[in-house]
């Protein structure tokens, strides 16, 4: 089943990934295996489930879709999208180094330098929009290559290609955050990576309403570590939210064309305004990393990011709390458009300074563009901008 799933044209594949007919009901739809344990017929003697920390048949269900969609053999659910990240990370012994993009999600480098370094593991955060900047970085400790493309906030594009194939020439695993692309605009193991993560909780689940998140590899071995990892460490998500997550697969080509559109439509918008300075979109032909993401991804989303001619925080401030459609709030992915400002919402972990360096002002917008109607959403926007 799960060979020809993958094999299936991208709809279908969304639709059908990892379920099939519950064997004891026929009901077309996975139900929430809501509960702890299983009872055995003998000692030792069950159905394939012992203790739901280790196998649930929702989450079972997810992990199969989360394969498909990704064109990957394994797929694992966790609680959310940095427990994902953790057990990554807990791949790695004391000594081992990690280089990573010094543009990324806030909460990863959290983890990173707050957490994980004092176990030491070293990190190094170099602009990965230039291949040859991971090159210098490598050691012979070097275990790990994390990237996140296009980034948050800014939108910057890594070629995962060319990085896999520096990370193989090195010995190094390659892990790719695909949540800002999600599997319709992106697969990123299909471009040599070892490992893909997503936040779930983002155009997976695609309605707001779960914190999950999600890694996809197709190598058996360390499929076998990180369930090892999963299991013992047991960040797992409950089947309510698997189930929820599920629900969501099913329509995210629908949504992600959606996304692509209205997404394309404020960008330009954005763009032509004349309180705008810059807009940070991959879809615009002279942004830096356009030739690659038109490569590597099938669209280019409705994430971006954007500051004003007029620099001072209140202005910013005043466009954030002049929406009414846009929500201001953390978080992506979700139907409903969000407004967010990363130097306090999403990004304040990271220390202004690094923050200013790598190119992140205390005044850049993000958003992320919903699939209501583009109009509607340019008309706020307008209004917003015009409350300077
Ligand atoms: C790119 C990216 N990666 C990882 C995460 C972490 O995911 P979660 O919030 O599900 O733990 C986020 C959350 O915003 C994110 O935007």
């Amino acid at each position: 089943m799960h060979a020809e799933q993958i094999n299936m044209k991208t709809g279908t594949k969304f639709i059908h990934a990892g379920t099939e007919p519950d064997p004891s009901t026929g009901a077309i739809m996975t139900p929430i295996y809501q509960t702890s344990t299983y009872v055995q017929s003998a000692p030792g003697q069950h159905k394939g489930f012992e203790y739901a920390r280790s196998q649930n048949p929702t989450r079972k269900a997810l992990e199969e879709a989360l394969a498909v969609i990704e064109n990957g053999k394994y797929g694992l659910a966790f609680s959310s999208g940095v427990a994902a990240t953790d057990a990554v990370i807990k791949l790695l012994s004391p000594g081992d180094e990690v280089i990573a993009g010094n543009d990324m999600y806030g909460g990863t480098y959290r983890l990173f330098t707050k957490v994980f370094e004092k176990f030491g593991i070293k990190f190094h955060y170099v602009d990965m929009q230039n291949v040859a900047n991971i090159e210098q970085a490598i050691t012979a400790n070097t275990k790990l290559i994390w990237t996140e493309t296009p980034t948050n906030p800014l939108i910057n594009i890594t070629d995962i290609a060319a990085v896999a194939v520096v990370a193989k020439k090195h010995n190094a695993l390659l892990c790719v955050d695909n949540t800002f692309a999600s599997p319709y605009l992106q697969n990123p193991l299909d471009l040599g990576a070892d490992i893909v993560m997503h936040s779930s909780t983002k155009y997976l689940g695609g309605h707001s309403d779960v914190i999950q998140g999600a890694l996809v590899l197709n190598d058996a071995n360390l499929r076998e570590q990180l369930y090892f990892i999963q299991k013992s460490c047991g960040a797992v998500p409950g089947p309510m939210d698997c189930f929820l997550v599920l629900r969501g697969i099913k329509t995210l080509h629908v949504r992600m064309q959606r996304h692509c559109e209205n997404g394309e439509k404020i960008a330009h918008f954005l763009r032509s305004h004349p309180a705008v300075g810059e807009v940070f979109w991959c879809g615009f032909d002279d942004h830096p990393g356009y030739e690659i993401a038109k490569r590597q991804m099938r669209g280019f989303g409705g994430m971006m990011s954007f500051t004003l001619k007029d620099t001072r925080m209140e202005a910013a401030t005043s466009v954030l709390s002049s929406t009414h459609l846009f929500a201001l709030a953390e978080s992506l992915g979700g139907v409903e458009s969000l407004i967010n400002h990363p130097a306090s919402m999403t990004h304040a972990s990271i220390p202004r300074e690094e923050r200013i360096k790598n190119g992140l002002s205390d005044s850049l917008i993000r958003l992320s563009v919903g699939i209501e109607d583009a109009d509607d959403l340019i008309e706020d926007l307008d209004k917003a901008i015009g409350s300077i």
